[in-house]
């Protein structure tokens, strides 16, 4: 765990559980130590507070100490240790494999940054909007803000995701060979509405979004394929962003690769041609067989992943629920399905609702294990009936030059002492 922050405990109880209908008589030494409560940090409440305790101070019978008053901003139990896994300066990787249903808590989203996380305050924030526009405007928070909302469950994945898979098994758990992609609910005003807003000149057809962090990182985005579904995004999850996810206003282009969602936004240009930008000229271009490199590849194609088991994990003979994510950046999952013996046959497995276009989509399947080693896989069809490919074919085509663009079926291999491992077959 992390240090816990200091938090104000005082008046928070302001009326005695013992008025609370239904709540059990209080001993006379917890009327006691609520007494103490209203001047200051009792014993019981530094023992208690879920921030200070720790595991050794917990109570055998919870209903025999009143617990903690509420807090101004919550955190999980002391038990759960779930972590993004940070790699160096860049970035950090969700922890897919403990997660549930499909939304990544903005805390675990992933990051990848390029210069760090500025710090700004919004107070002070600006979307400058200029180049080929009838009306150049600069807009404060305030301003975006007034503009009709609109909110969005959709996944942002790195286009390095699962990169250093291309070559050899890197990654031990799904964490580390996945773990680029999240999913949230983001909130924001139409990258439409403030198009139309500005009155983008017909020769525009190239935006540049820029952003405010010490990279000053920049991408060219084709105005046609992006105006209907970019969002200009000032919330996640219901709150304001996170720092680290773009605070304060990011742009959103569904099932393109992460690095077009540009955080820390404070610039868009309109403008004839693409711009020929540092990250999509040296990087975030995939570089083919023939020496040639294919440019502006945005979209992020099918994929999915199983999280339970996974590698890192162990699991015992009998009954497993195998449960997974699969998303495509072309729309919705039409179909995920499971192997369970190293990709020789496939079985369909249950989507949870909703099934959303450029979302995460949870899959079920249910497996008994028989104790024998084998190989579990898993495939995303989506809508546009794409099926995901094995590594063999991918590399068949992309050849070893690349890191972006993996989408390539993960192997999780079983031994028959159940350790689940990553290998490529
Ligand atoms: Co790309």
């Amino acid at each position: 765990m992390h240090p816990a922050p200091e938090e104000p405990i005082s008046e928070t109880r302001e009326e005695p559980l013992a008025d609370i209908p239904g709540s059990r008589p209080l001993s006379r030494r917890a009327v006691l130590c609520q007494a103490v409560t209203a001047v200051g940090l009792t014993a019981a409440q530094a023992i208690l507070s879920p921030l200070r305790a720790d595991e050794s101070s917990v109570p055998t019978d919870p209903t025999r100490v009143p617990g903690t008053p509420p807090t101004l901003y919550g955190h999980r139990s002391l038990f759960e240790k779930s972590e993004r896994v940070v790699e160096s300066w860049w970035g950090s990787f969700t922890p897919l494999q403990d997660l549930e249903g499909v939304v990544t808590p903005a805390s675990l989203h992933f990051e990848r940054h390029h210069n760090g996380v500025p710090l700004i305050d919004p107070s002070h924030h600006r979307l400058l909007v200029h180049g080929l526009v009838d009306r150049p405007l600069i807009l404060s928070m305030d301003d975006l803000k007034r503009f009709p909302s609109v909110s969005r469950l959709v996944f942002i994945e790195c286009s390095g995701n699962s990169g250093p898979e291309w070559r050899a098994p890197t990654g031990q758990t799904a964490q580390q060979t996945h773990g680029l992609t999240s999913t949230s609910e983001w909130t924001g005003v139409r990258l439409a509405t403030v198009l139309k807003e500005v009155g983008v000149k017909p020769e525009a057809t190239w935006m540049l979004a820029e952003g405010s962090d010490a990279a000053v990182m920049t991408r060219s985005l084709p105005v046609a394929d992006i105006v209907e579904e970019g969002l200009l995004c000032y919330a996640q999850n219901g709150e304001v962003l996170r720092p680290e996810q773009g605070y304060p206003l990011r742009l959103v282009i569904p099932g393109w690769e992460g690095n077009t969602c540009i955080k820390w936004l404070r610039r868009l240009k309109l403008g004839t041609a693409p711009f020929m930008t540092r990250e999509e000229t040296s990087r975030y271009t995939d570089l083919m067989p023939d020496g040639s490199a294919r440019q502006f590849t945005m979209v992020m194609e099918a994929k999915s992943v199983i999280t339970t088991p996974s590698g890192g994990q162990k699991v015992r003979p009998g009954f497993i629920e195998v449960r997974g994510l699969a998303w495509s950046g072309r729309g919705s999952v039409m179909k995920a399905e499971v192997s369970t013996d190293g990709g020789r046959s496939w079985e369909e497995a249950q989507l949870q609702e909703p099934v959303l276009p450029k979302c995460h989509t949870r899959f079920r399947f249910s497996w008994r294990w028989d104790g024998e080693e084998t190989i579990l896989q898993s495939r995303c069809i989506d809508e546009t009936g794409y099926v995901q490919s094995a590594r063999t074919a991918l590399l068949a085509v992309r050849g070893m030059n690349s890191d972006y663009h993996n989408n390539a079926i993960q192997s999780w291999k079983i031994s028959r002492e159940g350790h689940v491992t990553n290998v490529q077959v």
